[in-house]
C-alpha cells in the first residue's frame, strides 16, 4: 500500500514530496510522508537565500532538519536546487564580474553541495534558465557568463558530491513544446563532452485538463538518453484523469524514475487556492488519490 510502494512495484524508484520543517512539524503530513512516500524536496531550505544569504556565511539550520528526518525515516532526497535566478540573494545578482561570478557559484556549490554529500539522491543543479522560446533567459548568470554557467553549476556539483544524479529542473515542459526543444538542446550542448547532466527534471506544475501534452514530453526528455523525473508535480483542481494520466506517461516512459508531487496536503501548497494535491486541506485522501493507486 501507499503511492511509493505501487509505484515501485513498476520498477519506478519513488514517489516524492516537497517538504520542510515546516511541514515535518505537522503530524497528520507527517503520518502520510511515511505511509506513502519515498523521497523528500526541500521545499524552500536548500535555496541559495536560505543557504547563503550573506557572502560566504552560511546557514544550514532547517536543510538539516529535513535532511535529519529524511535520513532517519529512510526517505530519498531530491536536493533543491543550487542555481536559480530566484530566491537568490540581492548580493548574488549585483554581480557584474564573470571571475567573481564563477568563484561565488563555485563556493556555494563546494559548501552546499558538499555538506550533504553522499546523502543525496539527486540534485537540481540548474533551476529555470530557459525562456518559453527554448533560450536561456536574462539573469545574473547567463548575463555575466552566458550559456557557460551551466556547465561551471555541475563541475561544480560533481566535484562537491560525485554520487548524487545531477539534474537540470525546469517548469513548462508539459508537451513537445519549444521550451522541451530547448532544453534538449541545451543538454546535448553541455553534455557533448563528457556527461556533466544526469537527468532532466520536469516540475509539471499544471492546469486543469492540462496533463495531455505529457507522454510528449516525457518522450522527448528521455529522446536525451538521460534519467527523467517529475519534480513539482501539482494540478489544478486534482481531477483524477489529470493525475492518472501523468502517471502513466511516467509507468510508459522507462527513463522516468520518480513522481514527486509538490507537497501533500492542499492545506500546504504553494497553490493552496488551486486544491491541486492528493490530499484535501483536512489531510483526507482526494478521488485522485484513490485514482492513482487503482491506476498504479
Ligand atoms: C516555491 C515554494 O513552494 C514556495 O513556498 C516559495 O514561496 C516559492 O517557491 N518552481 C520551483 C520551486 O522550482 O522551488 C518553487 O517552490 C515553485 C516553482
Amino acid at each position: 500500500a501507499g503511492l511509493t510502494s505501487s509505484f515501485a512495484s513498476h520498477g519506478k524508484k519513488f514517489w516524492g514530496s516537497a517538504a520542510d520543517p515546516n511541514t515535518i512539524g505537522i503530524s497528520q503530513n507527517v503520518a502520510i510522508l511515511k505511509s506513502d512516500f519515498g523521497g523528500v524536496t526541500p521545499e524552500n531550505s536548500m535555496k541559495w537565500d536560505a543557504t547563503e544569504p550573506n557572502q560566504n556565511s552560511f546557514n544550514f539550520g532547517n536543510s538539516d532538519q529535513l535532511v535529519n528526518w529524511a535520513t532517519s525515516n529512510g526517505k530519498l532526497i531530491r536536493g533543491h536546487t543550487l542555481v536559480w535566478h530566484s530566491q537568490l540573494p540581492g548580493w548574488v545578482s549585483s554581480i557584474s564580474d564573470s571571475a567573481t561570478l564563477t568563484s561565488v557559484i563555485q563556493n556555494h556549490i563546494s559548501n552546499v553541495a558538499g555538506r550533504y554529500a553522499g546523502k543525496l539522491y539527486s540534485w537540481d543543479v540548474v533551476n529555470e534558465c530557459l525562456g518559453e522560446d527554448g533560450n536561456l533567459h536574462s539573469s545574473v548568470f547567463f548575463n555575466v557568463l552566458g550559456e557557460n554557467f551551466v556547465s561551471i553549476a555541475f563541475r561544480a556539483a560533481r566535484a562537491a558530491d560525485g554520487g548524487a544524479k545531477l539534474y537540470i529542473n525546469d517548469f513548462n515542459l508539459d508537451s513537445n513544446n519549444a521550451k522541451v526543444r530547448g532544453m534538449v538542446g541545451l543538454v546535448g550542448r553541455v553534455n557533448s563532452g563528457g556527461k556533466l547532466i544526469d537527468g532532466i527534471g520536469t516540475q509539471m506544475h499544471l492546469g486543469a485538463g492540462g496533463a495531455g501534452g505529457a507522454q510528449a514530453a516525457l518522450s522527448a526528455l528521455a529522446s536525451t538518453g538521460l534519467e527523467v523525473a517529475i519534480t513539482e508535480l501539482d494540478i489544478a483542481g486534482a481531477s483524477s484523469n489529470d493525475y492518472t494520466t501523468v502517471v502513466n506517461a511516467c509507468l510508459n516512459t522507462p527513463q522516468c524514475v520518480s513522481i514527486t508531487t509538490w507537497g501533500v496536503s492542499d492545506a500546504n501548497s504553494w497553490r493552496s487556492g488551486d486544491s491541486p494535491l492528493l490530499w484535501d486541506s483536512n489531510y483526507q485522501p482526494k478521488a485522485a488519490y484513490n485514482a492513482v493507486i487503482q491506476d498504479l
